[in-house]
């Protein structure tokens, strides 16, 4: 059960039942904005939110189960307006995609687009990452991991609430099957170069381009709505593909 209100989206009005799911910590590496929603984005919860949605509530899930049959899974956190990620499940329609959002009008977008689209192989939780990762994917069950242009949260008093610390790497390899990919990008180079750290340090993980090296970013990445936003003010992209043992 839902352990508090959630207080930032109060101003909301009632009827609408969606809520963001997430248990009490005391730092967060995202705000909730009331942000509004198009009619469109709303409307996609009641026709599609049976269709894609997960609830952290729910505890822990069965792929195969929850997709109706086997395949690679990858999990994206942060998938912000969803573009991206929906390009990626129609062009890799032997794969399951799960991804985690706590951005409610970017969830809005994707179940929409994805509803309109038919897409089958895509489910989407509205919550915070770590309690999903924690409550609800299994140990070893992910082929691939994705993390897009994440927060940078720039200011040094704020670089705690960066989503990529050791804890979090490590919680993301038990996820991983042996042999999966772990992939980020980022468009702030001091953030690339605090994954690169990070990533290097865990055990569990092989850098695929070499030791300290970043990637050239693959051909199954497209190219992302926060990326174009860093390319328009001169921001460079680093992307880093580990390999867990
Ligand atoms: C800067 S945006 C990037 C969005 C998208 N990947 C892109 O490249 O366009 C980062 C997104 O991560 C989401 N986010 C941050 N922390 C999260 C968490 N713990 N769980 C789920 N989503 C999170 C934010 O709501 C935001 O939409």
């Amino acid at each position: 059960m839902q352990e508090e209100p959630n207080n930032e989206q109060a101003g909301e009005e009632e009827e609408f039942p969606y809520r963001t799911e997430f248990k009490k910590k005391s730092i967060r590496s995202y705000v909730i904005r009331g942000g509004r929603m198009t009619e469109g984005q709303r409307n996609a919860f009641d026709n599609y939110w049976g269709t894609f949605g997960l609830s952290l509530y729910d505890g822990a899930i069965n792929p195969a189960e929850v997709f109706g049959g086997a395949a690679p899974v990858v999990l994206e956190i942060g998938f912000g307006m969803g573009d991206s990620l929906l390009e990626m499940t129609k062009a890799e329609q032997d794969k399951n995609f799960i991804g985690i959002e706590v951005h409610p009008p970017g969830v809005g977008r994707l179940i929409n687009n994805a509803g309109k689209e038919e897409v089958k192989n895509l489910r989407v939780y509205m919550a915070d990452a770590i309690d999903v990762l924690n409550d609800c994917i299994p140990d070893a069950s992910l082929d691939r991991f994705q993390l897009y242009f994440p927060d940078p949260w720039h200011k040094k008093k704020h670089n705690k609430r960066r989503i990529v610390q050791p804890e979090f790497v490590k919680l993301l390899c038990s996820k991983l099957k042996p042999g999966a990919l772990m992939h980020m990008a980022t468009d702030w180079e001091n953030y690339a170069e605090q994954m690169l750290e990070v990533l290097e340090a865990e055990d569990m993980l092989e850098n695929t381009a070499g030791k300290g090296q970043y990637s050239p970013r693959p051909e199954f990445r497209p190219q992302t709505k926060f990326e174009r936003r860093g390319e328009r003010l001169g921001h460079g992209v680093w992307d880093l593909l580990y390999k867990r043992k």
